[in-house]
């Protein structure tokens, strides 16, 4: 098992990563003082196959409440439910929440922990790819409103995150592949953040793509580890989003324009791939990017599983019109996370609409 540490001043937390690591959940309640009772938010897609593990780690027996799987339960009435669960057990603020699941669960269990009593103690236990690697990491948390997704939110930082790898095993196939194009963007833009190499990380998803769709235990934990150090690193230095945590957005402006434009019919992290492709695309053509170091990307992604093009025609303009809606837009403007080379993101807010289409032919549906 390792342990990556968030240091984030009196707010630290530590990331426990191995398969049964669970098991350090008996520890991490030791040393939270004066609780008297935990809650789990779940929902039955997880509960089926790892709340037995999780509730024969705990000591005493937990509050279990299970909120419907998917993006819809990211609402203001599943919040409300939560709240009046929460009333009903008098849980207050010392108490511990504890998020067993994927991002979705994870987001809501932390809005709810960050605003009732403003702010009860958290602990995420990511089930997916996406929620280890992402999710469940740096304290952001949201749920989203019709005009919106992530619209309505806190910043929360839990008090520990245990990642047991043993329940990623149970994962969908392209809930694995989707959260993979988290930890190749984290590869790429490591150089920045101190906390690792993007050539080394880069090579070493290379050569271990088998073994990583193979889900082998030590290659997992490895992989995890290093996206979330990573991940950490970049928290670390800026909780807030004042700064150099834009750079996780890398891939994310036309990834969230193309999730919303397709209904939700890709996964996040696909969505975030064909981003990655078309942010790649913009720098190469602004002579930033070699085109080989394009090439190495997508043929990594193409290898992981990841497309390579949007499942059906999406008009261009549309795509362009869409970004301009993200909510990173500063001032009128687009910011997109470009490339100057492999692990260096910039922040570039000048680019055109024409740029924009020319890169998002890269990614057009071939029919
Ligand atoms: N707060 C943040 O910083 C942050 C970062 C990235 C993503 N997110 C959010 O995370 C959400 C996406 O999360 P996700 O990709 O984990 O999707 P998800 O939470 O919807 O989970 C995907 C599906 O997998 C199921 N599942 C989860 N764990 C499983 C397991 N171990 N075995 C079998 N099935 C399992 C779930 O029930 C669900 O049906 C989005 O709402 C996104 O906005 C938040
Ligand atoms: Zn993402």
């Amino acid at each position: 098992m390792r342990t990556v540490q968030v240091e984030l001043g009196s707010s630290s937390y530590p990331i426990y990563i191995g398969a049964g690591a669970v098991k350090v959940l008996p520890g991490v309640l030791a040393e939270l003082t004066d609780w008297r009772q935990v809650v789990v938010v779940t929902d039955p897609n997880v509960a089926r196959w790892h709340l037995g593990a999780l509730h024969a780690a705990l000591p005493g027996e937990p509050v279990v409440v299970q909120i419907n799987p998917g993006e819809a339960s990211k609402s203001l009435e599943t919040v409300a439910r939560l709240y009046d669960e929460l009333a009903a057990a008098r849980i207050g603020r010392l108490d511990v929440l504890i998020g067993l699941g994927g991002g979705v669960v994870g987001d809501v269990a932390g809005f709810v922990a960050g605003t009732w009593h403003r702010g009860m103690r958290l602990v995420q236990v990511p089930t997916t790819l996406e929620a280890a690697l992402d999710a469940s990491v740096g304290g952001k948390t949201a749920i989203n409103h019709p005009s919106g997704k992530n619209l309505i939110g806190v910043f929360h930082q839990p008090v520990a995150v245990v990642i047991d790898l043993a329940f990623l095993q149970t994962l969908g196939e392209r809930e694995l592949r989707a959260g993979l194009a988290e930890s190749v963007k984290h590869a790429l833009i490591a150089d920045a953040t101190g906390a690792d190499c993007s050539e080394d990380f880069l090579t070493w998803h290379e050569r271990q793509v088998e073994r990583i769709l193979a889900r082998d235990a030590q290659v997992l934990e490895e992989l995890t580890a290093r996206s979330c150090a990573i991940k950490a690193a970049v928290v670390a230095q800026d909780e807030r989003e004042s700064g150099l945590r834009a750079i996780l957005n890398f891939g994310h402006t036309v990834g969230h324009a193309l999730e919303r434009l397709l209904e939700y019919e890709l996964r996040h992290g696909e969505c975030v791939a064909l981003g990655m492709i078309v942010a790649c695309e913009l720098s190469v053509g602004r002579n930033w990017l070699e085109r080989e170091a394009a090439e190495r990307l997508r043929c990594l992604l193409s290898r992981l599983g990841l497309p390579m093009s949007v499942p059906r025609a999406v008009r261009k303009q549309d795509v362009v019109a869409a970004c301009q809606m993200d909510k990173k837009v500063r001032a009128g403007r687009v910011h997109f996370i470009l490339l100057r080379g492999i692990g260096r993101p910039v922040c570039a807010g000048d680019v055109t609409s024409d740029e924009l289409e020319r890169a998002l032919a890269w990614i057009q549906a071939s029919d």
